[in-house]
């Protein structure tokens, strides 16, 4: 990485009145929680996301997906924050107002490290819904669903399913209006760890470049935005963002 990138980087984040980062998968590669698409690791290279990412597969066989979901929840709940987490706690910590967090990640990491506030764009591994809308008044809750693979409804038979995004689904609106306006409006983008294969998230990095946003990447490889950034910082996320962000 070149060194004259990082500390133009790090005096621009020093000034900044308002941060814009953005994570992906590879922000929690370090936690040990597999990437989607990285080459034989990521999880895309082992499921069919329309099989076990989709509303249809979960139709097509809810045990099946459950059990993959449940898999990837206890790999959350065993995972720790790494230092990139860390130092984004940190910063937020001590330069309250500044920081504006969105994440593509379904995992609680970066609010175990701190930063509660961050905006999920993908929603809540962690978090059970209902997989249709409850006819009834008042409305069935989901967490007193019958135990099961998965869970239903002793009253009217609705399934629970995970609280994700799937492929095909609107992602929450009010989440990506905040992460639009944010992107837009500050004065450092920082892209973490992510493909930027999947829309709209991977439309932030040049919505904030077209505002006149200084926009840089932390990424290990290349991906499909890195035209969009005026800097690319070739490292992990565990790596790069305790110097890039310490004061
Ligand atoms: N630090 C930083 N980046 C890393 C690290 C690391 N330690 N390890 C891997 N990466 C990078 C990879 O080079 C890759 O560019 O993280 C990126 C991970 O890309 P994906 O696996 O595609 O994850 P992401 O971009 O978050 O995917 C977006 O796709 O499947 C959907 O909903 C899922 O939110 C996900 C979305």
């Amino acid at each position: 990485m070149r060194e004259d990138a990082h500390t133009e980087l790090k005096g621009r984040i020093a000034a900044a009145r308002s941060l814009f980062v953005l994570t992906g998968a590879g922000m929690s590669a370090e936690s040990g929680i597999a990437t989607f698409r990285d080459a034989m690791t990521g999880l895309w290279s082992h499921f069919d996301p329309a099989q076990l990412a989709s509303e249809q597969g979960f139709r097509a066989d809810p045990a099946r997906v459950w059990d993959w979901y449940a898999e990837r929840r206890a790999g959350v709940r065993a995972a720790q924050p790494n230092a990139g987490h860390l130092a984004l706690g940190a910063f937020a910590r001590r330069r309250p107002g500044v920081l504006t967090l969105v994440s593509q990640n379904v995992d609680d990491l970066h609010q175990r490290a701190g930063n509660t506030d961050t905006i999920r764009l993908h929603g809540d591994i962690q978090h059970d819904q209902w997989l249709d809308r409850c006819a009834r008044t008042p409305a069935c809750a989901a967490s007193e669903a019958q135990p099961g693979r998965p869970p239903q409804c002793a009253r009217c038979g609705n399934l629970v399913r995970p609280g994700v995004v799937w492929f095909g689904e609107m992602l929450p609106p009010d989440a990506v209006a905040a992460a639009e306006r944010a992107a837009r409006g500050c004065d450092v983008a920082l892209i973490v760890g992510t493909s930027g294969a999947v829309w709209p998230a991977a439309g932030l990095a040049s919505l904030a470049r077209r505002h006149g946003v200084w926009v840089a990447i932390v990424n290990p490889s290349t991906s499909e935005i890195d035209e969009d950034a005026q800097v690319v910082l070739r490292g992990t996320a565990a790596q790069v963002l305790p110097p890039l962000l310490a004061p």
